[in-house]
């Protein structure tokens, strides 16, 4: 019988490893023939460890498991495919129909908890390669084209689009161009990265060999957040073996061209996923933001034309090479094409990994799919897009989730997280924690942000301390703060702590103490 139990971080942080053991020591025991596939995660984190079983009518999902239940799942006919089974209290029916799952447009996660993440059968069994084929028939030129008829845009946060990006660095003449992933997924929130690294790398890998033959770049990088060690493992073996079979090297898939893919781990600041501090710190110096321009596109990595693209960006390629930018461009509103996996987590009851193309709104995220807070407690602020975003208050909970939409109302989609706070939060708290954070992880390079962070966390204590006229004077000031914050730093850093702050005092004035009046 062939069971599946995830290796995802987020499994094995909730025993999955345990069950798996107690699974294998029990089935020794009874005699059992098991076949343990441990797979990627689904994304549904409050059932892990969620155990799947093969059976013809599908799997069959059970969760959340712990090693203790694994014994009286086996007296119940787990894997005998018992009805017995199906009524055990942690018996889930068939995954596919589990409602979380269903309603999602998985595009780019479409393998992720189906597959054995370093089985190279399993994703050629599951359309993987299929993209990076199809590019080599096409051509560089070809491929840049159906990226930017795609409409594929930069999933790192700043939406920028994809086609253009590859374009400029292909038309760049240069002995040498490079693709570097930025995989430092520094997001309050965000797991959509490391997912991919550990559930899905060899999709990460199709990718980044379809924007080197596109662009004519024979090295990539991918600079993975230090705090992920799972990661980091799984994608060094996944390297390994992409390389024995010819989808990396000197001649890739037979095309006559090289990729050659190394990792690199990130030096554990948040400003290092910034894209040219990342490039001075895969370069081996201080990770310090380098002023643009010149354009990592035009002057990159050690000087050279770089693609620079957050993991989804370039694990979005291969489904768009394989099926066509037509089939890509039809999901999505607007200008945002395609899907997005946003990220639920915080104080939410459901939380995990939700791919649906742009259009969707906060509420139906958080509530359809989140079930709400796990106090209990309603909703009071959702930040989205990270710590650099603005907390978004129930007004505008049904505002559709697409770029233009967000930033014609001063918020930002980012990178998807979405991080859920209940009534107790205080927002002059977690505005005060805005400044902080940015005071901590400034690398220093600009004074808005250096000096205008630790000021911002003096007036913010000036405000809430005071009353009064000093109160609004005070107010006053941290406006202006935010003000040449937002135009006079240099990088996104500096430029967006502004976001949660303002949106902290415009929102929750009565958490600053300024009036009563309630979040709208
Ligand atoms: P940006 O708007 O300066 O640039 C976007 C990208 O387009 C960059 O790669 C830039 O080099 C490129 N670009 C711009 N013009 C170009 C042209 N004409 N030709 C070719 N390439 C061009 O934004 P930036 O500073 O790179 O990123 C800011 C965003 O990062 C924010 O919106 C924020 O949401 C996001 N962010 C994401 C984090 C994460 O963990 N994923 C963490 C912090 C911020
Ligand atoms: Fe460095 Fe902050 Fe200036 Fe960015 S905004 S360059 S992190 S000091």
């Amino acid at each position: 019988v062939t069971v599946f139990v995830p290796r995802d971080s987020a499994a094995l942080a909730v025993g999955a490893d345990e069950v798996a053991q107690a699974l294998t020591e029990a089935c020794t025991a009874r005699g059992i023939g098991l076949h343990l596939v441990r797979n990627s995660s689904r994304g549904m984190f409050w059932l892990e460890t969620l155990v799947e079983v093969a059976t013809p009518q599908g799997r069959m999902a059970f969760g959340p498991v712990e090693a203790d239940d694994v014994g009286a799942l086996l007296d119940a006919g787990l894997l005998d495919g018992s009805t017995h089974a199906q009524s055990h209290p942690l018996s889930l029916g068939l995954t596919e129909q589990l409602p979380w799952l269903a309603k999602q447009e998985r595009l780019t996660f479409a393998r992720m908890g189906l597959t054995d993440p370093l089985s190279l059968a399993d994703h050629e069994a599951h359309g993987g390669w299929a993209g990076l084929r199809r590019a080599i028939a096409l051509g560089g030129e070809a491929v840049v084209q159906e990226v930017l008829d795609s409409g594929l845009r930069g999933r790192g946060g700043a939406a920028f689009p994809t086609g253009i990006k590859w374009r400029t660095v292909r038309q760049t003449p240069a002995a040498q161009k490079y693709i570097a992933c930025n995989a430092d997924e520094g997001d309050s929130g965000t797991f959509s990265d490391r997912m991919t690294l550990e559930g899905d790398p060899f999709m990460l890998i199709e990718g980044m060999a379809i924007a080197g033959l596109a662009v004519g770049a024979t090295q990539g990088y991918v600079y993975v957040r230090s705090e992920y060690p799972h990661a980091i493992d799984t994608f060094n073996a996944a390297i390994a073996l992409a390389t024995q079979a010819g989808f990396l090297g000197d001649d890739v898939c037979g095309s006559g061209q090289a990729f050659h893919l190394t990792l690199r781990k990130a030096a554990g600041s948040y400003v290092c996923g910034e894209e040219t501090a990342m490039l001075e710190s895969i370069e081996g110096k201080r990770g310090i933001v380098r002023a643009k321009p010149p354009l990592p596109a035009i002057e990159g990595l050690f000087g050279m034309p770089t693609v620079i693209n957050n993991v989804i960006t370039l694990a979005s390629v291969p489904i768009i090479l394989a099926k066509g930018a037509a089939f890509y461009k039809d999901f999505g509103v607007g200008r945002s094409k395609g899907t997005l996996p946003f990220q639920l987590a915080g104080n939410i009851l459901r939380g995990g990994l939700v791919e649906k193309a742009f259009g969707l709104t906060l509420r139906e995220l958080v509530e359809d799919f989140g079930g709400g807070t796990r106090s209990g407690r309603p909703i009071k602020a959702i930040q989205v897009g990270g710590p650099l975003g603005a907390y978004v208050p129930p007004s505008q909970w049904d505002v559709p989730l697409d770029y233009e939409a967000y930033a014609a109302l001063g918020l930002v989609v980012g990178h998807g997280g979405i991080v859920v706070h209940d009534e107790t939060a205080n927002l002059a708290e977690l505005a005060r924690y805005a400044m902080a954070f940015c005071a901590l992880e400034s690398c220093g390079k600009c004074t808005p942000c250096r000096i205008g962070s630790t000021r911002g966390v003096e007036v913010i204590d000036r405000i809430t301390r005071n009353t009064g006229e000093v109160r609004e004077q005070q107010v006053h000031l941290l406006r202006d703060l935010c003000d040449t914050m937002l135009n006079g730093s240099l990088c996104a850093m500096g430029g967006m702590t502004p976001y949660p702050v303002l949106s902290a005092l415009n929102h929750y004035p009565a958490d600053f103490g300024l009036d009563a009046t309630p979040a709208t």
